[in-house]
């Protein structure tokens, strides 16, 4: 089934919602395959966030994102890439519904607690940019009585 790159951001870090996020995953029923703690350079974040260059926020997300470590993770399971926008709610906070997570712990756009991959492609580029040396496959037994 489908993958996804979720990534909580520096701001998540030092708030302390790193474990939050990873339970409302699990919870969902969605599987982690992998996950990193690691303080990303700008040029490695700016390969991540490289259809942005050209904005006017670009270099403050950069330096944003590059402040201090993420937790980088790859969850599998059904329909995975557009449940997990759904999970973090709209870019702008402002406009995100509560229940997710920029709707529950976040108000600035510049200060939006967690990423998520936008399609199917970028969610594989992205796993490839964050896990080059690759991800180890396990069986969990749970998944008929997550999906059909
Ligand atoms: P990601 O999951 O982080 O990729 O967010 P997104 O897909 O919801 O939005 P997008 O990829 O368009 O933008 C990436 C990130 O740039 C956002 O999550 C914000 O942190 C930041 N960003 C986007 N638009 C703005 C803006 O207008 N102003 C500021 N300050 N930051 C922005
Ligand atoms: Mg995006």
């Amino acid at each position: 089934s489908e993958r996804t790159y979720i990534m909580v951001k520096p701001d998540g870090v030092q708030r302390g919602l790193v474990g939050d996020i990873i339970s409302r995953f699990e919870r969902r029923g969605f599987k982690l395959i992998a996950l990193k703690f690691v303080h990303a350079s700008p040029e490695h974040l700016e390969k991540h966030y490289a259809d942005l260059k050209g904005k006017p926020f670009f270099p403050g997300l950069i330096k944003y994102m590059a402040s201090g470590p993420v937790v980088g993770m790859v969850w599998q399971g059904l329909d995975a890439v557009k449940t997990g926008r759904v999970m973090l709610g709209a870019t702008n906070p402002l406009a995100s519904a509560p229940g997710t997570i920029r709707g529950d712990f976040a108000l600035a756009v510049g200060r939006n607690i967690c990423h998520g991959s936008d399609s199917v492609d970028n969610a594989e580029k992205e796993i490839q940019l964050w896990f080059p040396e690759g991800i180890v496959q396990y069986t969990n037994d749970n998944e008929k009585w997550i999906f059909e």
